[in-house]
């Protein structure tokens, strides 16, 4: 796959605690990579993102080799449910929740110390068809929507990282979608949701989800104008989710990614890639294959250049399990793995952008430290520590600590109370993030997949 494929990547990781870096400069075959060795979580924590992570569905985790990358956090730090939260999934008969598939699936992202994006709660899309198909008032079925994303959201209360409140409202066309919720309540069903999302679990991002809205043009306005309202009107939205399904070749400009992304980011709100792949006319070529690539390293890189774009989630991570195929005919190949879980050059896209970033690594030279955790490891650079620290308008953001070469940052051990001695950090969270505890990285395998 890679015969003709030139890139300059860095490949990095920890294997069995040894602090290894090897670069494919130029080569014609880049080294082989196992799920142990390549570091995709940390690479996303090296560049200040909380997570790069990727969908998944159940019918796919029968497929062991499927599932041990997916679950391999030095790969992915953040899992989305791709149908199992649905509400066709979770209430297929007014009043009866049902919630076994989807917890399957937080369950895994649960013992994996994955983060975890919640999706999603009112969608046009695919509604169970008591709901299409009912007949409602404005108060009908606003009693049924709220009780719909109280149920759920409680149910699911202090898993979710953020959940897609409101998932594609607007239509190609950039109007409101015409569909049931629009139908019975006007556009006034987006705030109703989004108060509802916020009374059941304050504690949660909230997002709007849409797509072919990462780049400037009527939707994006259109989506603007939505999230715009809902911050005027003080309604609680943190977040705005571009999903990212793009056509090889035809991705955005990243100046226009940027751009427009930073249009959401100036009303406080945070931004994600929350769904992102690439698909291309089948079958692949290497030419296909290497602009797939291009086209994934500029929509990350985009991300990793607005301070507030937070994450990357592809919608699923191998071939195999894509959407795509089976919406559109002819068309595929849009994922970072092929069929046969291999690496394709989109991944290292993804890495080379990762590793071009240099929003993340910070230099301390002077922070108090509120506690520091030691993550075991047989690494002979040291034992990296997790440093806390606070700063004095009560921050509390957590690193790893590492020695000062941004080149090659090996973990280091920090154990004074005042961290005075400059050493170069990785920011792994902060107050707004709820992470697992340290001891939940049992893997042991200095990914500290606990911090992400
Ligand atoms: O559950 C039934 C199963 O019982 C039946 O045997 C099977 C036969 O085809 O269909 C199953 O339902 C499918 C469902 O996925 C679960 O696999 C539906 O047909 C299929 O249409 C559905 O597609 C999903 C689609 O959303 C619609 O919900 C895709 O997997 C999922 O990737 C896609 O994800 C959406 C995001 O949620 C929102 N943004 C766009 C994105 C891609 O369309």
């Amino acid at each position: 796959m890679f015969g003709a494929f030139i890139i300059s990547v860095l490949h990095e990781g920890l294997d069995g605690g040894v602090n290894y870096r090897s670069i494919c400069a130029g080569c014609r075959n880049c080294p082989v990579e196992t799920p142990r060795n390549a570091m995709r979580a940390t690479l996303s924590r090296v560049t200040g993102l909380k997570y790069f992570g990727t969908a998944t569905d159940n019918p796919e985790l029968t497929d062991t080799a499927y599932v041990e990358i997916l679950s391999n956090t030095t790969e992915f730090g953040q899992i989305t449910p791709g149908n199992s939260q649905k509400w066709d999934a979770t209430e297929p008969s007014n009043g009866t929740f049902t919630f076994t598939e989807g917890d399957v699936i937080t369950s895994l992202a649960e013992n994996n110390t994955q983060l975890l994006r919640c999706h999603n709660l009112v969608w046009y899309s695919q509604p169970p068809t008591w709901v299409s198909g009912g007949t409602w008032t404005n108060e009908t079925l606003q009693a049924v929507m709220k009780t719909h994303i109280t149920t759920e959201m409680t149910h699911y209360k202090g898993q979710c990282y953020a959940w897609d409140v409101v998932n594609e409202a607007l239509n190609d066309s950039a109007n409101f979608r015409t569909d049931v919720f629009y139908n019975a309540m006007g556009e006034d069903y987006i705030r109703i949701a989004f108060e509802t999302a916020a009374a059941a679990d304050p504690d949660v991002k909230l997002y709007y989800n849409d797509y072919n809205i990462e780049y400037s043009g009527a939707k994006a306005t259109a989506a603007l104008g939505i999230v715009t309202k809902l911050v005027n009107e003080g309604v609680k939205i943190d977040g705005v989710g571009m999903q990212g399904h793009y056509i090889v070749g035809s991705t955005p400009s990243q100046s226009d990614l940027i751009t427009t992304m930073e249009t959401y980011t100036a009303l406080g709100l945070e931004v994600a890639y929350t769904e992102l792949d690439i698909r291309m006319t089948l079958p692949g070529t290497d030419t296909l294959l290497a602009q797939q690539s291009t086209d994934y390293e500029n929509v990350v890189s985009a991300c990793l250049n607005v301070a507030d774009c937070i994450g990357i989630t592809v919608w699923d991570f191998d071939d195999k399990y894509s959407w795509i195929p089976d919406t559109f005919s002819g068309q595929g190949a849009a994922c970072l793995f092929d069929e046969d879980l291999n690496r394709k050059p989109a991944y290292y896209g993804v890495v080379s952008a990762l590793k071009s970033s240099n929003r993340t690594v910070s230099t301390l030279t002077s922070a108090t430290l509120v506690s520091s955790t030691s993550v075991a490891t047989s690494s002979a650079a040291g034992v990296p520590s997790i440093l806390t620290t606070s700063s004095p308008s009560g921050m509390t953001t957590s690193y790893i600590a590492l020695s000062t070469s941004s080149l090659n940052p090996a973990p280091i051990s920090v154990s004074s109370s005042t961290v005075s001695s400059p050493f170069t950090a990785i920011l792994t969270t902060s107050t707004s993030v709820s992470a697992p505890t340290a001891s939940a990285d049992s893997t042991d395998d200095g990914d500290d997949t606990c911090e992400s």
